[in-house]
Formats: structure tokens, C-alpha cells, sequence
């Protein structure tokens, strides 16, 4: 396998992973290498824009540690988080409808009293990688306001999903590509409390599919 060409470096490629043993990583890897090399072709991407990209993949990894996910970000500003959530929660009618869990979840987060979080938009973390790839596709960073839920019960299927305040002037540019009608809601004033702050109410009926 030698003198290898344009025309014939990516079958050279794809021929390398049919040793793979594991039939769905080999589906995958296949999958990838035929279109990142479509992609190059397409664009006859340059060596310097090649090396830009890489340089911005590694910057990506290295804003990531224990409480910054980067890839996540990135994944989500791409819209793939929501792709790959559509064709995992495919849903008959009737369940509530998925959306994404976010970079900033945190499991076993401290129980909040009533009465502290009717939630506003806020921007997406824009000091990294991801930040500079929003600039360049002029796009702002603010999520409409939303509350996230994870809703299951023994024997239906988990539900992963977020509570979009009606009104919102960011719904219909999410950078992460989450809203979905179904889930956007009334945050009805509720009366006051005794320092005088507004209590917000939402009634909603989240739906499980049985398993
Ligand atoms: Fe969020």
C-alpha cells in the first residue's frame, strides 16, 4: 500500500479498519473517517486551517477539569447533543419531550427551599474554546431561562427534560438547540412572601413511557 493519492487514500484508510472485532465500533470508525475525509475534500481544507482546528480541539481539552466540560459545550452549541438526544428518545405520543441535560449538572446537588429559583437566562460559559467558536458564527451565548428535570419512575422510561419560561426573549435562538414548545410554560406569580419577593408558580404533568 504505497503512492497513495487523492483519490485513493481514503479506501486505503477504511481498509485499515476491517480488522476491528467489535462490529458497532467498526460501523462507527468507518463512518467517521469517510466523512471527516469528505469534509476535507469538500472544503480542500488547507494545512493551516487543518492545524487551526486541531489547535482548537486542544484547547478544548484543556479548559475541561472537574467542573468544566468544554466538549460538552461544544457539543451542544454544534446541536449533535440534541441530534443524539432525538434518536435516543424517540417517543410514542404522549411523553414529555426531552432536551438537554447540560454541562453543569451535578449529582446529588443540596435540595433548594421553596420559593428561591424562578430562573433567568443566563450566557453559557463564553471565556474558553467554545466561546470563541460562538464569536466567529456571530451567535450570543444566552440560554433562555429553564429549570432542568429528571423525572423517572420504576418501569417507565426516564425522562430527562427542561422547563422553558414562556416570554423568554432567548427562546427561539438557544444556543444549545433545547426548546421545544411542548416544554415551554407560564411562571405565574404566586403572591409574596414575607420580605416581599414574588413566588412564582408552574403547574406541569410530566408524562413517562412505559419501558
Ligand atoms: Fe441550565
Amino acid at each position: 500500500m504505497r503512492n497513495l493519492t487523492e483519490a485513493n487514500l481514503t479506501d486505503a484508510v477504511l481498509a485499515r479498519v476491517e480488522g476491528c472485532k467489535d462490529p458497532r465500533t467498526k460501523q462507527i470508525l468507518t463512518s467517521v473517517i469517510r466523512h471527516v475525509h469528505a469534509v476535507v475534500r469538500e472544503v480542500e481544507l488547507t494545512p493551516g486551517e487543518w492545524l487551526e482546528a486541531i489547535r482548537f480541539l486542544t484547547s478544548t481539552g484543556q479548559k475541561c477539569d472537574e467542573n468544566r466540560q468544554e466538549f460538552i459545550l461544544l457539543s451542544d452549541t454544534l446541536g449533535v447533543t440534541m441530534l443524539v438526544d432525538a434518536i435516543a428518545n424517540r417517543r410514542s405520543a404522549g411523553g414529555t419531550e426531552s432536551s438537554v441535560l447540560g454541562p453543569f449538572y451535578v449529582e446529588g446537588a443540596p435540595p433548594r427551599e421553596t420559593g428561591v429559583l424562578k430562573p433567568v437566562s443566563y450566557p453559557i460559559p463564553t471565556d474558553g474554546p467554545v466561546g470563541k467558536f460562538l464569536g466567529v458564527q456571530n451567535r450570543h451565548p444566552f440560554r433562555p431561562a429553564h429549570t432542568h428535570f429528571i423525572v423517572s419512575a420504576p418501569g417507565f422510561r426516564r425522562v430527562v427534560t427542561e422547563l422553558f419560561a414562556e416570554g423568554d426573549r432567548y427562546l427561539d435562538s438557544d444556543p444549545v438547540f433545547g426548546v421545544k414548545s411542548s416544554l415551554v410554560v407560564d411562571f405565574k406569580p404566586d403572591g409574596k412572601d414575607s420580605r416581599d419577593r414574588t413566588h412564582h408558580l408552574v403547574e406541569y404533568d410530566f408524562v413517562l413511557e412505559p419501558e
